[in-house]
């Protein structure tokens, strides 16, 4: 059903074999919505979050058993990920790696804020450097890969997704695919633990580009990552987030309603109320997955 494309990038490039299989992946269904009229989601949309989540670990692993055809960046600033296509939801997904070597760490700390130009893209308000030079780096080729898929498989959308540093990166690579497919082709981004990633000109540009009901930035209960690049240094959220303030209880608190859909980048009400900004164990999982060590956890 998947069927991997490794990026092919540069003379350092380490393509991995891609094969191809049947896999059993969760599938959101949509025909049975539970919604918690108070702050819950839909049972689909859930669904929706674990299976892209376990692209995001997919990235992270060097062996995934499931095919994870992708190739590895080696190079200080640039950063991995791979392109996949799944035939039974019509869909491409296009996932970022997140923060695993020192190199990626350094990236991280490239916090000054920089222009946003990238392919297609010359606007004056600014994002991270190191996120906009990750996704530069790859820019040609994710666009050149995704349109080629598209013309071979028109109608498919496009998920764009990323853990962590990888979530930075997947924000910055969304609205360039925006803008170089065309309104025409349906796009969502979801991010798992991101920091923020530009200034709030940036923020409104990305709600007002992509529509806030296709942002989907999903923040773990007290994960400090979304918080530690501070509003200060003149960076902000954009919508939608959805906050995941308590891990689900059994009997007591349906995974549903663990799940708190919040209003606007910076809502009082969610994430952006915490205080501690600790890279901590909540980081390292995502809907009830431990992104990265467990290799279940995989595509
Ligand atoms: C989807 O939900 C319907 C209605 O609750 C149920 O009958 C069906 O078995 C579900 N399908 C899957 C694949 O879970
Ligand atoms: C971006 O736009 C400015 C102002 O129009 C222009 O001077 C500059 O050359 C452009 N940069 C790129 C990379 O297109």
């Amino acid at each position: 059903m998947y069927t991997f494309v490794p990026w092919v990038l540069s003379a350092l490039s380490i393509a991995t074999s891609v094969v191809a299989s049947p896999l059993a992946v969760p599938v959101a269904n949509s025909t049975s919505p539970v919604i918690d009229v108070v702050t819950g989601i839909t049972s689909a949309l859930f669904d929706d979050f674990i299976l892209y989540t376990k692209y995001c670990s997919a990235s992270y692993r060097e062996n995934c058993a499931r095919p994870v055809g992708r190739a590895l960046f080696n190079e200080p600033g640039h950063i991995t990920g791979f392109i996949a296509r799944d035939d039974g939801r019509l869909e491409i997904v296009v996932t970022f790696r997140g923060t695993h070597s020192v190199d990626d760490a350094l990236t991280v700390g490239q916090l000054a804020l920089t222009p946003f130009i990238s392919r297609g893209i010359n606007e004056t308000f600014s994002v991270h450097t190191g996120f906009l030079n990750s996704y530069n780096g790859v820019a040609d080729d994710v666009i050149r890969i995704v349109k080629e898929q598209l013309v071979a498989h028109p109608g498919y959308r496009i998920i764009v997704t990323g853990h962590s540093l990888g979530g930075g990166v997947a924000a910055i690579a969304a609205p360039s695919l925006r803008v170089a497919l065309g309104d025409a082709v349906p796009l969502k981004l979801y991010t798992f633990g991101q920091p923020r990633t530009g200034d709030p000109s940036y923020a409104t540009y990305m709600e007002d580009l992509l529509g806030e009901q296709n942002i989907h930035r999903s923040v773990h209960t007290t994960d400090g990552i979304p918080g530690f690049i501070f509003p200060s240094l003149g960076y902000a959220h954009f919508a939608t987030e959805y906050w995941q303030y308590s891990d689900p209880i059994p009997f007591l608190l349906a995974r549903e309603r663990t799940i708190k859909k919040c209003v606007g980048g910076e809502d009082p009400a969610c994430s952006a109320k915490l205080t501690t900004f600790a890279l901590s164990s909540v980081h390292w999982t995502y809907y009830g997955q431990e992104i990265s060590s467990d290799p279940t956890v995989c595509l």
